[in-house]
């Protein structure tokens, strides 16, 4: 299955929406496989983002994405590098389709609440950033005896 990288920036955190976003990726059939909180110092964001060095947004990018900590997770799921960037949306929320994470819950085009990896090299690239083999979890379903069991509803976009 494939997998993916997604992280819930500062901006996201600080909101508290943190809960809404993995609710909303876990109701569209991504599985969870990791995840963690990780404050970035600015070298680490400087090489995360290091294709954007030249950009001119890249120091306040650098800025903010270590100015609070951020949920990393590695998502596993059909399509899932290109299924992600469909429902995370355009960099700038002004951009974004109606019903995408950025247009429900990023400020602007720095402050867009949520990183999705672009491609499958990209993704690769991004989950050896932040986790070792070790901490990525190929779980399987279960069932588990449970009175208060409920059906996700799973929707394919
Ligand atoms: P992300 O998808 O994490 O990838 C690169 C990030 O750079 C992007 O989200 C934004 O946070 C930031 N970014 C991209 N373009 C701009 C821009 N024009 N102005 C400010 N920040 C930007």
């Amino acid at each position: 299955m494939e997998k993916t990288l997604f992280i819930i920036k500062p901006d996201a955190l600080s909101k508290n929406f943190l809960g809404e976003i993995l609710d909303e990726i876990q109701k569209k059939g991504f599985k969870i496989i990791a995840m963690k909180m990780v404050k970035l110092s600015k070298k680490k964001a400087q090489n995360f983002y290091m294709e954007h060095k030249e950009k001119p947004f890249y120091k306040p990018l650098v800025e903010f994405m270590s100015s609070n900590p951020c949920v990393v997770c590695v998502l596993e799921r059909k399509n899932a590098v290109k299924f992600l960037r469909k429902i995370t949306g355009a960099t700038d929320p002004r951009n974004a389709k109606k019903g995408t994470l950025r247009k429900k819950y990023a400020q602007d085009g720095r402050h867009n609440a949520v990183h999705a990896s672009d491609s499958l090299k990209s993704a690769k690239r991004e989950i050896n950033f932040f986790f070792k083999k070790s901490e990525i979890f190929l779980w399987k379903k279960k069932r588990y005896p449970t009175l208060l069991h409920r059906k996700l509803k799973i929707s394919d976009g």
